[in-house]
């Protein structure tokens, strides 16, 4: 199968791992862009691109199959609509949109356009949250009964150079981490059929410690303390807590209940770690071996799913459907917390199908784009 050709743009933080990594997984980047072109032209450079362009002359560019967009979240829903407004397929960042109602134009567009749509994250596709999706799904805790997802901590202001948009609309804990955290839920749990969400602002102002703004302070225009119960179509009840108002925590990040025992699965927003399983009757916890590759970083990984699964006329995994439902999530848990009554969501997706067992680097160059 041909190898695809990507064109990225964004060339900022976060692009370097996606440059390394669509060469890793057998694609290769045609072009790169950004609204700051010196940007695109240091990333060409540094990763041997043949043109680091305005993002114009990318989308022009008849080599470009598909856009990886790692432009800033208020950006992604228009980056993209352009992407597929000039035929190619897009991934993008997470999220992959700012309201439900932007992201559900947004894959209208792309079906009118006959063009695929996805987002990050795909950090369920590593090795820890594969390997934790074939502990339940071959009924090693039973049925699952219930889930708590913990994402806690003091926010960014200590360590993020600028940190103001962390504490505005669109931002704080749940639009920034809960994306890792329900997109695993929602793999390991399928989707949600309602919610109740309660929010605070522990902390109206914030100074900034980082360097270079040491000092100064934030105006704090969004909840900081977010939580929500998700109820599954399955059953199952979640509770999920994402916070920038924390100080310290001993809590897990997932552990999700079954009736035959407990599963502990690790940080979701990486790609590795250790999964451990408890049964009923077991006096301690065991380790599952890595039943999958993917355990380093392989940001990118959902967009090689997605230009195989255009060859091959299959659904892709990290797509716009589960992407969304992971939108109403967010925004209906604010929703539930300002009206003070429960949601009942409007979007639904398929659990997206796991690996085949054992799929891992090696496997993904045999099987793509040979
Ligand atoms: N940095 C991280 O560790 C990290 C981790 C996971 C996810 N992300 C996500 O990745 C995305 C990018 O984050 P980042 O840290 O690389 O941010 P960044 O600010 O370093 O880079 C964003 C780049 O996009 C460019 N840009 C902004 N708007 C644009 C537009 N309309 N058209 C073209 N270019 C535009 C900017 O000039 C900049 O170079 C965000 O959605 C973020 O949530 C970042």
């Amino acid at each position: 199968m041909a190898r695809p050709k990507v064109g990225i743009i964004g060339c900022g933080n976060i692009s370097e791992i996606y440059f390394k990594n669509c060469q890793a997984f057998g694609m290769d980047v045609v072009a790169c862009a950004d609204i700051d072109l010196e940007r695109a032209k240091s990333r060409a450079a540094q990763f041997n691109v043949p043109v680091g362009c305005s993002v114009d002359e990318l989308l022009a560019n008849p080599d470009v199959e598909v856009v990886i967009n790692l432009t800033i979240p208020s950006a992604h829903a228009e980056v993209s609509r352009r992407a597929l407004a000039a035929g190619k397929h897009v991934h993008s960042e997470k999220p992959l949109a700012l309201t439900v109602e932007e992201g559900r134009e947004l894959i209208s567009f792309a079906q009118q356009q006959n063009r695929r749509v996805g987002s990050a994250p795909d950090t369920f596709l590593g090795s820890h949250l594969q390997t934790s999706r074939k502990v339940i799904d071959d009924g090693w805790i039973g049925k699952p009964i219930g889930a708590t997802a913990f994402m806690m901590s003091h926010g960014p202001e200590r360590w993020h150079p600028n940190p103001d948009f962390f504490y505005q609309p669109g931002g704080g804990p749940m639009f920034d981490m809960g994306p890792y955290y329900l997109t695993a839920l929602v793999h390991l749990l399928g989707p949600v059929q309602r919610l109740t969400g309660m929010t605070q602002v522990s902390f109206p102002e914030r100074v900034v410690t980082s360097e270079p703004r040491f000092g100064q302070s934030i105006q704090v225009n969004t909840p900081t303390h977010v939580t929500g119960i998700l109820q599954f179509a399955s059953g199952a009840i979640g509770n999920i807590l994402t916070s920038f108002d924390v100080w310290h925590s001993e809590l897990p990040r997932i552990e999700i209940y079954g009736t035959e025992g407990t599963l502990s699965v690790p940080d979701p927003n990486n790609f590795g770690g250790t999964v451990r399983v408890r049964r009923h009757d077991a006096k301690e916890w065991t380790e599952v071996a890595p039943l999958f590759g993917f355990q380093e970083n392989s940001r990118g990984l959902a967009v090689a799913d997605l230009m195989d699964a255009v060859r091959t006329n299959r659904l892709h995994r990290a797509n716009g459907d589960l992407m969304l439902h992971v939108v109403e999530l967010m925004e209906g848990i604010h929703v539930s917390a300002n009206a003070g009554r429960h949601y009942e969501m409007t979007t639904t997706c398929e659990r997206p199908s796991p690996w085949p067992l054992g799929f891992d680097e090696t496997q993904l160059r045999l099987s793509f784009f040979r």
